[in-house]
């Protein structure tokens, strides 16, 4: 009951927003919490430990499977999260369109069990043992409402093939993949958001990301890449590459791209001579992560910019033409916030003219 009238209080602070409202981050690799008044989309991943059991099957009038908590709140969604289940439970709830499965112990799914949930939007399967080998090719067909697959820290070693052609977010973190098969996401024309970091990843070849003409956000942190992957999608404005180890980065790495605002860059081994002078040359960068790297120096970057973070790494001297090719009326950095603790510099070596140069900056950290 303290979850209702938690969520009473959400839902009346916000009466302008009728689409979904974004009230916090969850750790579920990212995953924010929604609630869209008007499609009754569930609030939480969970309802562990937020409501009575006995209360909402007492009064509960709809089909249940034995293992799984039907909220009437939300007649849509179906909880069977943290069962211990191996398996999928057999008959499930045609209307149900949010399945929450995860912290289970699921590692194959078969075509049959999902095929007659014709109109599922949201299938959450983190935390479980899937096995690529095990998924039955087919075991999304049909899923033409699908918008939403979750499937962080599993064990799949492959991305899924068959993937259905709506599906807008695709979270694969934290698995051990290290191929994706030619072809894979070629349908996939709405995919936005798509979630590969912490897995064996060396290479992107040619073919494996094409016919993601509308990919928002790219993480690849934290795989095995050991140059910055080619073929990625120009659509992408956000791409995160942390945590790769990557001794020098080509001029054009990311010259391919047609508007990328965040590239994230920490903890990749980064020296200041593996970085050529015009490689962040991108108008439209506006936030560019190069912390916990082995820089000697700072990296030129475009004059548009508004979020550097280079702190924790070996800085030993502020030299303003990485952010100011010159200095007049129209030509000066917008940079807003600067990070540049945990290296070896001190405040009385930034040069006495800095201030016409960052002109606009909020905040800077030495
Ligand atoms: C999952 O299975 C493993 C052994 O296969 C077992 O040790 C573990 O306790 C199970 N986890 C749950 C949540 O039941
Ligand atoms: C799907 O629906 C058909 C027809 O209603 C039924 O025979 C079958 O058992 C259902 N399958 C599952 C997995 O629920
Ligand atoms: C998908 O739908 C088609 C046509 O309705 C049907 O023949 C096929 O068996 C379905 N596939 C699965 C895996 O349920
Ligand atoms: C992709 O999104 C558009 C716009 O929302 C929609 O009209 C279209 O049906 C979607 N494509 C698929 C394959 O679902
Ligand atoms: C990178 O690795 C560090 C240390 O292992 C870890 O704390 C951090 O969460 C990782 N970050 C990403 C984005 O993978
Ligand atoms: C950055 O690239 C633009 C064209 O894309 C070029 O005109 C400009 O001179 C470059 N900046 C530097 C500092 O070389
Ligand atoms: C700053 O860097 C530029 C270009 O690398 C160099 O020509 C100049 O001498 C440097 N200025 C200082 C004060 O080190």
């Amino acid at each position: 009951m303290a979850f209702l009238s938690c969520l009473v209080l959400v839902l009346l602070c916000c009466p302008g927003t009728l689409e979904a409202t974004l009230i916090g981050e969850s750790d579920y690799g990212g995953v924010p919490l929604w609630i869209n008044r008007l499609l009754g989309e569930p609030s939480v991943l969970s309802l562990q430990g937020r409501m009575d059991r006995g209360w909402f099957q007492a009064s509960n009038p709809q089909a249940c499977p034995e293992q799984c908590d039907c909220p009437i709140q939300w007649p849509t969604s179906l909880y069977c999260d943290h069962r211990g289940l191996k398996q999928v439970p057999e008959i499930l709830p045609e209307t149900t369109q949010y399945l929450f499965l995860q912290g289970n112990n699921i590692s194959s799914l078969s075509s049959s069990v999902l095929a007659n949930l014709t109109g599922l939007r949201w299938l959450i399967l983190d935390n479980n043992q899937l096995e690529s080998e095990e998924l039955e090719e087919t075991f999304l067909h049909n899923q033409t409402h699908l918008h939403n697959l979750f499937a962080n820290h599993n064990h799949l070693s492959s991305v899924p093939s068959s993937l259905p052609a709506g599906l807008k977010q695709l979270r694969l973190a934290h698995n051990r993949i290290s191929s994706i098969r030619p072809g894979t996401f070629q349908n996939l024309k709405n995919l936005t958001l798509l979630l590969l970091q912490g897995n064996r990843l060396q290479i992107i070849a040619e073919g494996d990301l094409k016919g993601l003409i509308h990919l928002n956000l790219l993480d690849l942190s934290g795989n095995l890449f050991s140059t910055v992957p080619r073929h990625l999608p120009p659509s992408v404005q956000q791409l995160y590459l942390s945590n790769n180890s990557f001794s020098d980065l080509g001029e054009d790495s990311f010259a391919d791209f047609d508007n990328l605002k965040y590239l994230r860059l920490s903890r990749c081994g980064l020296e200041s001579r593996g970085v050529p002078p015009q490689v962040f040359n991108s108008s439209s960068l506006v936030e560019l992560d190069l912390s916990y790297n082995k820089l000697t120096r700072i990296p030129s970057v475009p004059s548009t910019l508004q979020h550097l973070y280079l702190e924790a790494n070996q800085i030993q001297e502020f030299n303003l033409t990485s952010f100011c090719r010159e200095t007049g009326p129209l030509s000066y950095s917008r940079l807003k916030f600067l990070r540049l603790d945990g290296n070896k510099l001190t405040y009385n070596q930034l040069p006495q003219d800095w201030v016409y140069c960052l002109r606009v900056i909020q905040s800077i950290y030495i």
